[in-house]
């Protein structure tokens, strides 16, 4: 039975060479084994195909060998240890080998195997996008999530507590566009950071409720700031900032239970109000530079970005109310799996395709140029209209190289 198991592939990334590999490939490592010798593979090196003819290899074995592939050669049954002989021929070390399959350059592989040595790293563990209606603050307020009107738009949120609960983030980035409650025309920052240990609410003119001061991080802040600006993004730092109902809305459809908020947060606001607004290529971009900085931050904490807005409406003009579900719906999809198709777009065919306001669609290529690793749509519902706007909610889990849930449930269990 144990044999059994052992014979099976179920570790994602993971190749176990058994006895139908042994059969399939024992000619081509055979071939691999005969590098053990000089002479051998100066006779490789002369006349590849007249010595893998003396091997009677496969055309799949021939075709890999020919294109220096590993991962071929592994499919083909080739064995690490005798291609690592094989790849030494063309100057080829285990690195660069693992590098070729990661599809990493070799610096890139080389980062990665100081880094799981090195101090404890944060992580991305996902993000989350939202809408931010101020209506959904009233509804709060009153407590109206079960009132029938109400209840469908705050069911769509119950599978993202379900993951929060599982993944349980530590700090929490939001990116939100302030509507005139921080920032003025005096002053209009593109991009701007939080660098305070509290960042409160107050009445911004719109009927809802002020919110209890949400707590900070301002070492994290000052990482994220350095990091940000080392890697060319000239942002505003903010050690006073005060958050609207974009940032104070999604927080309570996020953690709904009333009295502290649970983590500390870090806000980033684009500006949306006055133009010329950065490009939606230039957001993603952003949240590249940020999804670094989270990953190069030395604490071992799990990091969540959250984005907040869109999608489709319009507030203002003779096009107000307008909503564009056909662009929302190919907009949730690209989001997830072709994010720099959806990049492409110009923030003057946002505006046509997702209405005015619809440009806070440009958080949510911040939260999803921030994902660092393989992107897995865990949930996202879709709801029109709650006021104005088609409402939306996206989660998106992240995963990176040793980030496996098992790993550390496992090791916990043994320890
Ligand atoms: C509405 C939508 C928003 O994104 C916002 O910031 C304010 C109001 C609305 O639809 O009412
Ligand atoms: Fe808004």
């Amino acid at each position: 039975m144990i044999l059994k198991k052992s014979n099976t592939e179920d570790i994602p990334g993971t190749i176990i060479f058994n006895g139908t590999r042994a059969i399939k490939g024992y000619a081509l490592n055979k071939m691999c084994f005969s590098f053990n010798s000089a002479e051998n593979r100066d006779a490789y090196r002369r006349n590849e195909d007249a010595y893998c003819d003396k091997f009677e290899l496969t055309e799949e074995q021939r075709q890999a060998l020919k294109h220096r592939n590993v991962r071929e050669l592994l499919e083909a049954g080739g064995n690490i240890y005798y291609l690592a002989k094989w790849a030494g021929i063309f100057g080829m070390n285990v690195q660069q080998i693992g590098a070729q399959q990661r599809g990493m350059t070799e610096e890139e592989f080389k980062e990665m195997l100081v880094r799981a040595g090195g101090l404890a790293m944060a992580r991305v563990i996902g993000g989350i996008a939202t809408s931010h209606v101020p209506s959904i603050g009233k509804a709060i307020a009153r407590r109206l999530e079960n009132d029938p009107l109400w209840k469908p738009f705050f069911d769509g949120y119950k599978p993202v507590h379900a993951w929060l609960d599982e993944v349980q983030p530590d700090l929490a980035v939001v990116v939100y566009n302030d509507h005139g409650l921080n920032f003025f025309l005096d002053k209009m920052p593109t991009f701007a950071v939080g660098a305070a240990a509290e960042y409160k609410n107050a009445d911004e003119g719109w009927g809802l409720p002020v919110v209890a001061p949400y707590s900070g991080d301002p070492r994290f802040s000052w990482h994220l700031i350095e990091s940000l600006v080392a890697d060319e993004f000239d942002i505003t730092t903010c050690q006073e900032m005060l958050v609207d109902h974009a940032f104070t809305v999604p927080m309570s459809l996020l953690w709904p239970k009333p009295g502290r908020h649970p983590i500390p947060t870090v806000p980033i606001a684009i500006n949306t109000v006055q133009f010329p607004l950065p490009s939606p290529a230039r957001c993603y971009k952003l949240g590249k530079a940020i999804g670094r900085a989270i990953e190069s931050y030395k604490q071992d904490i799990r990091v969540l970005v959250v984005a907040t807005g869109g999608l489709s409406h319009q507030l203002d003009g003779d096009r107000a109310g307008y909503i564009n579900k056909k662009f929302d719906l190919l907009c949730l999809q690209k989001m997830v799996n072709d994010p720099e198709a959806l990049a492409r777009y110009s923030v003057h065919e946002l505006v046509r395709d997702a209405g005015a306001q619809g440009v806070e669609l440009l958080m949510w290529f911040v939260m999803r140029g921030a994902m660092t690793g393989q992107v897995t749509e865990k949930h996202h519902s879709y709801h029109v209209p709650i006021s104005n706007t088609a409402a939306a909610v996206m989660v998106l889990e992240n995963k990176t190289a040793g980030s496996d849930k098992w790993l550390d449930q496992s090791l916990m269990a043994r320890l």
